[in-house]
């Protein structure tokens, strides 16, 4: 059993019943998020990278809940001297957790923090829990190597940028999921900022016609599987 619930921007909650994994936390400051953090109950987070909009309210939350945090070790490495338990990992590798499997990709983005720090690697994410693969593309442009992706990993739900200008933008995006063959595409980082205005009915319009399963998803809208 699997419930999936979009916060807007990048950020989803994963729940398997038992525990729940979010993905990159940008809550305050985001003005398109239904929920407060402290309404985050999550146990695990999962970073792709250090950037202020997916790196959001990781600190808070992970300190309110005893939370783990999932990232790139750079990015762990930082985390972890603030006070704040991490599992550190890097691109290419995967760990098993009690809620099930993290393994971290390759994705063509930066990683800072703010004040331009470096944070090591942009990541994608491939999640699996509650017998559901989740690939979480992170902000990325277009890559070949996403058909790798799909090819060692069946994919159940895509979740992709369609944003544009930081990320890949609708027509990429298409192309995307062509490559990685998900079972179901929902679009993300779009409409949080005036930069990245986009359609998301486009996105799934252009999907469909490549015989790609299509969904958005309403802000805080719940999925169950
Ligand atoms: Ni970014
Ligand atoms: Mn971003």
């Amino acid at each position: 059993m699997l419930k999936l619930q979009y916060l807007s921007h990048s950020a989803f909650i994963f729940d398997d019943g038992q525990n729940q994994v979010i993905i990159d936390p940008f809550i305050s400051g985001n003005p398109n998020s239904p929920i407060k953090w402290e309404d985050v109950k999550a146990r695990f987070i999962v970073l792709t990278h250090g950037h202020g909009d997916h790196f959001g309210d990781t600190l808070q939350i992970a300190k309110k809940n005893d939370a783990v945090v999932i990232a790139i070790n750079e990015l762990a490495n930082y985390v972890a001297k603030r006070g704040v338990k991490t599992h550190n990992m890097h691109i290419g590798g995967s760990w098993n957790f009690d809620f099930g499997r993290v393994k971290f990709t390759v994705a063509h983005h930066g990683s800072s923090l703010d004040n331009n720090e470096y944070m090591g690697e942009p990541a994608g994410v491939i999640l699996s829990i509650g017998g559901k693969n989740i690939y979480h593309a992170g902000d990325t442009a277009l890559f070949m190597d996403m058909k790798l992706i799909g090819e060692m990993t069946p994919i159940d739900i895509m979740l992709v940028p369609i944003g544009d200008n930081f990320t890949m933008g609708i027509d990429d995006a298409v192309k995307a999921c062509e490559f990685v063959q998900p079972k179901l595409a929902i679009p993300m980082h779009y409409n949080t900022f005036s930069v990245i205005k986009a359609d998301p009915n486009e996105f799934v319009r252009k999907s469909k016609a490549k015989g790609i399963n299509a969904r958005t998803l309403a802000y805080g809208e719940i999925l169950e599987f």
